[in-house]
């Protein structure tokens, strides 16, 4: 979603806006803008559409200031256009602002504020946050007591950016439970919503906590309280990782990290099962980074603890739900402790029971999922333990939670979470296993055969990914369709409900996932030879009963394809296209089962020519609620 940069040194701040804006694109966004000052002037340009139309506009008026802030907007309040797009100015067009979040009560104060003859140019929230500064600078002509009193009155959860004409040698970054970081370089500083932004020119960070305001220099920064108290705090190094922001050699990011799944498998499942015949460790302390906060990394709670455990529940959304599906049948089946999983957006207005003896398990890629957060805040009120499962150890979920598992994913570029999915599975059955071994539910014998099973996943994927050709001529003979719907039982009904989830937001084609059963309750009726139905059918105790309902479909003439292994002649005798996976135990075939159907989303997206690392509406951090 919006991303938020600034930078102030030595260099021509234009350039370094728009290479840490870069770095944010994956996450999303419909519009872009810089705010810089030249020659005592503030100066704003801002562009509807891709990052390419605002660097044609700065590429033309070629402004040499040394500093400035930057923005890529996801449209909330008012359209992607130019004049919606940020920063916004105040009337005198001597105040810029960038914005991530929402004010909630923009209307109220831009009631207020239009009632004091403040005249309003977007349709946006975050104007209001450029009339409001100016007219308290008006008070005192002391810029940060003008913003103090202002980000005072504003209700909601807000990043914001800004500068004034009248300060030209620095920046202030406000942070109320948004996620901002300061770059600290030598005479210069960055500012950034998301690290990864400033990393390509310094690893150490400070993050603004919750309602704190940074006044950034190019020498110096300082951080105040809401309440105008200055604090202290030490910078953090960033994670150093094997991963790069570049394509390889791939056509696509997307492509690339469904490709780097073996590897990302092998890192995550590395880290935490150094040999079958130990019992796994989520403790982990000793691969905290150097300087890193997050003292919480890994799973701490005691042995009397996880035994005192009553419930689980696990809150995520979107692929991560999905994830926390599978989540939910391993550690029932395995440890036999019952486990809630819900869609994080459905907590708000409900009667959530947790308490003292739950374990709350929030799911996030991005770690910034506002849903999400809400949802583990909740359950933490309640009293419960939390454990967070994040690919990014720097976010606001690894800040919220006592307990953490860093999947080893580096950077995942494309919109659609790919490898992301793959390792917050993994780290399911490494909880699964783990829990299971803490509380005796599992024998060692067990529990070293699941063990041997899980290593033996990254070999599998990088067997299916070399068919790659074949599910490619496969998918493109569907890749027509104007509605596909998505099958599967027990483990792999949320692989049914993944591959539909990637069809639709990279191809845009209408996809549905169900449980197998429940086809002949009412999406049966959808069904023709229009339709493609496509059934998740791995050997195992559902196998029958899903190879029944595909039946079902068949006779309605639906167009048959399968997931399926080798060797399965039952399914080549069914469907009309089968993509085969290796032999599999039901157990772990969610890891596997879910890579064709990536890919197949992959290349009908391609051959259809959609933007597949950013598809239309889509964002990367989905940091509104
Ligand atoms: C799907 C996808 C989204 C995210 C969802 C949650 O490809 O990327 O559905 O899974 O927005 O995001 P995180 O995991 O960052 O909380």
């Amino acid at each position: 979603m919006c991303g938020i940069v600034g930078y102030l040194g030595p260099l021509k701040a234009a350039p370094v806006l728009l290479n840490e804006l870069k770095c944010l694109e994956y996450r999303g966004y419909d519009s872009a803008g810089v705010a810089v000052i030249e020659n005592g002037r503030l100066s704003v340009m801002k562009a509807a559409g891709k990052l390419s139309n605002l660097e044609a506009l700065l590429a033309d008026k070629k402004p040499s200031a040394n500093v400035g802030i930057g923005h890529t907007r996801w449209a909330t309040h008012g359209i992607p256009n130019d004049q919606n797009a940020h920063p916004h100015t105040d009337s005198t067009g001597t105040i810029a602002v960038v914005h991530n979040g929402i004010i909630e009560n923009y209307e109220e104060l831009r009631e207020e504020l239009k009632g004091l003859g403040y005249a309003f140019n977007s349709d946006t929230d975050t104007e209001v946050v450029a009339h409001l500064v100016s007219h308290e600078y008006k008070v005192d002509k002391d810029l940060l007591k003008a913003i103090t009193r202002s980000v005072k009155r504003l209700v909601g959860i807000f990043a914001l950016g800004v500068v004034s004409q009248e300060h030209p040698d620095r920046i202030y970054a406000i942070n109320h439970h948004y996620s901002l970081s300061v770059g600290l370089g030598n005479d210069e500083n960055f500012l950034a919503s998301d690290s990864m932004a400033v990393r390509q020119y310094t690893n150490r960070v400070i993050k603004l906590e919750q309602s704190e305001i940074a006044e950034i220099t190019a020498a110096k920064v300082r951080l105040f309280t809401f309440d105008g108290v200055e604090v202290k705090r030490s910078p953090i190094a960033l994670d150093t990782s094997p991963y790069v922001i570049d394509k390889c050699g791939y056509k696509h990011f997307l492509l690339k990290e469904i490709h780097e799944q073996p590897l990302v498998l092998r890192q995550t499942l590395s880290k935490y099962l150094r040999h079958p015949n130990h019992p796994i460790d989520l403790t982990i302390d000793h691969l905290t980074p150097a300087g890193s906060q997050s003292a919480n990394y890994g799973v701490h709670l005691t042995d009397e603890e996880i035994k005192g455990l009553t419930r689980i529940n696990i809150f995520a959304c979107g692929t991560a739900y999905h994830a926390s599906m599978v989540g939910k049948l391993l550690i029932e089946e395995l440890v036999g402790i019952p486990v809630d999983v819900d869609i994080a957006s459905e907590i708000r207005g409900r009667r959530l029971l947790c308490n003292e003896s739950t374990l709350a398990i929030a799911v996030s890629q991005s770690g910034e999922t506002a849903d999400t957060l809400a949802a583990l805040t909740e359950a933490k009120k309640k009293g419960a333990y939390t454990l967070g499962i994040t690919n990014r150890a720097d976010s606001h979920l690894a800040q919220l939670t006592q307990n953490l598992i860093v999947t080893e994913c580096g950077i995942e570029v494309s919109v659609a979470a790919t490898k992301t999915y793959l390792a917050q599975l993994a780290c399911f059955y490494l909880l699964a296993i783990y829990l299971g071994e803490r509380r005796g539910t599992l024998t060692p014998e067990r529990a070293k055969e699941l063990k041997i099973k899980l290593n033996l996943v990254p070999a599998m994927i990088e067997q299916i990914l070399a068919r790659d050709e074949v599910i490619r001529e496969t998918s493109v003979k569907y890749a027509e369709a104007q509605d596909v719907v998505f099958i599967g039982r027990g483990l792999n009904f949320p692989t049914a409900l993944e591959g539909a989830l990637k069809l639709k937001e990279l191809s845009y084609i209408h996809a549905s996932g169900y449980a197998a059963g429940e086809l002949k309750h009412g999406p049966i009726a959808v069904l023709d030879q229009n339709v493609p139905v496509i059934t998740v059918l791995v050997p195992g105790l559902v196998y029958e009963k899903t190879l029944s309902n595909a039946q079902e479909a068949r006779a309605r003439k639906a167009k048959m394809i399968a997931v399926a292994v080798d060797g399965d002649e039952q399914a080549q005798r069914t469907f009309d296209s089968v993509l085969t996976i290796p032999p599999v135990d039901e157990l772990f075939s969610p890891m596997t089962t879910v890579v064709p159907l990536q890919l197949l989303s992959y290349f009908i997206s391609d051959y259809l020519g959609k933007d597949v690392d950013q598809p239309r509406n889509l964002a990367k951090s989905v940091t509104v609620e």
